[in-house]
């Protein structure tokens, strides 16, 4: 590795030298860790974030399915009001599956089951915001809902719900919510139509009335691949608030190690602002205490969604602690809102370590999670997570303080169970240079690690070399960069100290054929840059944002929305200038 004090006192008429013999110096950035003075790419107009954390509150179906009614929820939503879970930030009542009655063929309006649901949702939505709570509310991107097409899942007198999904009538059924008060959707495709997902989203647009777009792509969809965003017909982020990425949970942890292992894969998607929903709590709902902690937890570290799918007004003690507990919940709610990645695990695969960067420089949640059926030690190393000076630990499930870390920390974790620690020290903080050679707090890539390349300082590599280190775009050969094989992010963290961040960027000489990307810069989960569609044929890019006052850097580059994936992207000469 480079010393970066070795980049900053690059000389100028050596970086004009190592132009000479590189092959383009001219729109692009040939000097390792310099700001060139051409233009930047303007990018495309910027969407900012609606929700920028996971969304909190209760939804009816793991525990009452069918078996829904209007007393229920309002019985529901009292205990919410006043049992410390609104307090902790459960804030979404959301009605599933079988409320609806049939859709009105003269107005085309959805209308509730006359005797479950006898005032009309409307009634129900202010009830609950009374209680100084919000709304949500099941559709279906198909004809039907789901439990109308599966008859075992509904009482024998319910009706069937034909006809009564969204599919064909996004817009009406938007603008109903919007009238009814409803303030977060459920919309699940069950057997539907992928192209409802976006109709919706542009039909709550037309309502002016912000509704949360909680989709879920798998239901009745066995074709869709693991990592859903792969698949070419849809680019969930660029629509929905939070996506399902798996078939429904069940109570039992087999269920929810599945679910971790598929949101883990699905991390490089998740993006401010789009959280990656590993489905409703199941906690409470007959798991073990220990299996209850691991779930939450989890769920927490992983920046999903978090409803509760128990039945709140009955919750045991040890339940409605769990559901409350703040310093939990502080690690799923936190601003930065990172996905947790794997840091390591045992040979068998049960003794994990699971970790994201918090907001607050040099801290770090660290989730020691047992899969097996005994209880075993688990360690976590300092220097895998690149803290270090004095590292402070506290046990967020119990609230102890775990004292001073040295190198390590290990916990006795219960079978199928968790530890989630809170660590406190020091973070590698970025310097002015170049980029690519500074440790990164957090990364994560569907596939592959993030690889990166530093040339050997000073040196002119001939175009076309990827030899130590030489990062190729179109021809041009920088000196050094990062190459991920899409999506992918890394976030470094800059403690407010930058001013300016500059990269060229493109699809890199290796990646051939119908290849398209998309790369955003964001720092502190505001979105600077977004390059729109970039494929093999679009001329190498420069960004050049302002990030002063910025404590954080994330560069993302996720799919170009044509569903291809692996596509080898690079970070050419990406730069830091800093006091
Ligand atoms: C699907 C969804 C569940 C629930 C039911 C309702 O299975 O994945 O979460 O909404 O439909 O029928």
């Amino acid at each position: 590795m480079r010393p970066l004090s070795a980049l900053s006192s690059f000389p100028a008429f050596a970086i004009a030298l190592l132009c000479l013999f590189l092959a383009s110096c001219g729109g692009s950035v040939d000097s390792p860790g310099a700001i060139s003075s051409g233009n930047p790419d303007p990018g495309i107009a910027l969407v900012q974030a609606r929700f920028r954390t996971p969304p909190m509150g209760w939804n009816s179906w793991n525990t009452f399915g069918c078996n829904n009614s209007e007393a229920t929820i309002k019985s529901v939503a009292d205990a919410i009001a006043s049992n410390g879970m609104a307090a902790a930030g459960y804030q979404y009542v959301t009605v599933d599956d079988c409320w609806v009655g049939g859709r009105n063929p003269t107005t085309g309006q959805l209308y509730s089951n006359a005797t479950t649901f006898p005032d009309g949702i409307q009634a129900l939505a202010a009830y609950v915001h009374a209680k100084g709570l919000k709304f949500g509310l099941y559709t279906s991107a198909g004809t039907n809902t789901c439990a109308g097409l599966s008859h075992g899942a509904r009482p024998p007198s319910y009706p069937p719900g034909v006809g009564a999904g969204s599919l064909g009538h996004e817009s009406v059924d938007a603008q109903t919510f919007a009238n009814w008060g409803v303030d977060y959707i459920k919309f699940d495709y069950c057997g539907g139509s992928l192209t409802a997902f976006p109709a919706m989203r542009a039909g709550i647009a037309a309502t002016g009335r912000t509704m949360y777009l909680s989709i879920n792509p798998y239901s009745a969809n066995a074709t869709l691949p693991t990592n859903f965003a792969s698949d070419g017909t849809l680019y969930v982020p660029a629509y929905a608030d939070m996506s399902r990425i798996s078939q429904d949970i069940t109570a039992k942890f087999t269920s929810v190690t599945s679910i971790i292992d598929i949101s883990a894969a699905d991390a490089a998607w998740a993006v401010p602002g789009y959280f990656n929903d590993m489905d409703m709590l199941e906690v409470g709902n007959g798991m073990t205490a220990d299996q209850d902690t691991a779930h939450f937890v989890m769920w927490a570290m992983m920046s999903s969604g978090l409803n509760a799918g128990n039945d709140v007004r009955t919750q045991s003690a040890a339940t409605q602690a769990l559901l409350t507990n703040a310093s939990i919940i502080a690690v799923n709610q936190d601003a930065l809102a990172l996905q947790a990645v794997l840091d390591t695990a045992d040979s068998s695969g049960s003794l994990q370590v699971w970790t994201k960067p918090l907001s607050a420089t040099g801290t770090r949640a660290v989730a020691l999670l047992n899969r097996g059926a005994t209880a075993a030690p688990i360690t976590v190393k300092l220097a895998n997570l690149g803290l270090t000076g004095a590292v402070q630990a506290t046990n967020l499930v119990t609230g102890a303080s775990l004292g001073s870390v040295s190198q390590s920390l290990t916990q006795t974790v219960p079978a199928t169970g968790a530890v989630l620690v809170k660590l406190t020290g020091t973070d590698p903080v970025a310097t002015t240079g170049s980029l690519a050679p500074q440790t990164p707090v957090w990364s994560a890539v569907q596939s592959g690690s993030v690889a990166v390349k530093v040339g050997p300082e000073g040196a002119a590599l001939p175009v076309g070399t990827s030899a130590t280190g030489a990062v190729v775009v179109h021809g041009t050969s920088y000196v050094d960069g990062m190459t991920v094989n899409a999506p992918a992010q890394i976030v470094y963290r800059l403690n407010g100290h930058c001013t300016t961040f500059q990269s060229d960027i493109g699809l890199d000489a290796a990646a051939q054929g119908a290849g398209s990307v998309d790369y955003q810069v964001w720092a502190d989960n505001v979105e600077l840059y977004d390059s729109g569609f970039v494929t093999n044929s679009t001329p190498v890019k420069t960004v050049r944002v302002s990030v002063a006052g910025r404590n954080t850097l994330r560069l993302v580059v996720t799919d170009g929305h044509d569903g291809v994936t692996g596509d080898i992207a690079d970070w050419a000469n990406p730069s830091l200038v800093c006091s």
